[in-house]
């Protein structure tokens, strides 16, 4: 399958994300922990997004459309893909319906992760991350075993430097302005599906389920 995730910060993609690709052996694309690696390894392509992610703005449609168009030929994802966090503007929602005719294939299925604005500031702030896994705690809604350290290689976890409330405002006033235009042209392409996303963790990969089998 072909898939995309979309929905605010803090709404679960990334948390979900694992679920769905074992279960249909899919290829994990996110753009936001693309762009951290390479902010953290200061390449040429982090070293342009930096500025636009510190303050929560969206990087431009030809820098993320260049790292998806790249990752989208990995063997890997041939057979399919979750895009999380990409397409966030309708121009690179058109710019990917471009690359998927050029191969002779679509996107199967949108989700749309939809939540009240009210939750997000609650799961932003106390999210920590293993970042060469990705994995995601949460201090209070999914904490891992021994404080600060992820389950599985014990490593230190981090906070992501756009997780404050001042930047969440920002990124939630981008969602809103550019990302909702998104749903809007998938919905009328009827390939989308909304998902109770204020429900706990469990309960939403129950519904992702539901949607994908269906
Ligand atoms: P990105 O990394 O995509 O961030 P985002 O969209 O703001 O989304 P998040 O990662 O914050 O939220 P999530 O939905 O994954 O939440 P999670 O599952 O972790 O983008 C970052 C930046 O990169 C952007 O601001 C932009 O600058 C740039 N960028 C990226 N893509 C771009 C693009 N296409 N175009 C232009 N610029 C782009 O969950 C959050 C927390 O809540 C966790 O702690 C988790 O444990 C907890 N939690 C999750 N689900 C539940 C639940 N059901 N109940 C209780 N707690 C939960
Ligand atoms: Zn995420």
């Amino acid at each position: 399958k072909r898939l995309i995730l979309i929905g605010p910060p803090g709404s679960g993609k990334g948390t979900q994300s694992p679920m769905i690709k074992d279960d249909y052996c899919l290829c994990h694309l996110a753009t936001g922990d693309m762009l951290r690696a390479a902010v953290a390894a200061k390449t040429p392509l982090g070293i342009k997004a930096k500025e636009a992610m510190d303050k929560g703005e969206l990087v431009s449609d030809d820098l993320v459309v260049g790292i998806i168009d790249e990752a989208m030929k990995k063997p890997s994802c041939q057979k399919g893909f979750i895009l999380d966090g990409f397409p966030r503007t309708v121009v690179q929602a058109q710019k990917l319906d471009e690359m998927l005719g050029k191969q002779g294939t679509k996107i199967d299925k949108v989700l749309n992760f939809a939540i009240d604005d009210s939750i997000l500031e609650e799961r932003i702030t106390g999210r920590w991350i293993h970042p060469s896994s990705g994995r995601t705690y949460h201090t209070k809604f999914a904490p891992p075993k021994v404080p600060g350290l992820d389950d599985v290689t014990g490593e230190p976890l981090i906070q992501r430097k756009d997780d404050t409330p001042a930047v969440l405002k920002s990124r939630l006033e981008a969602f809103h302005r550019q990302t909702e235009p998104v749903i809007d042209y998938y919905g009328s392409k009827g390939i989308l599906a909304n998902l109770p996303a204020e429900k706990p963790p469990k309960e939403v990969t129950s519904e992702v389920q539901k949607v994908l089998s269906s």
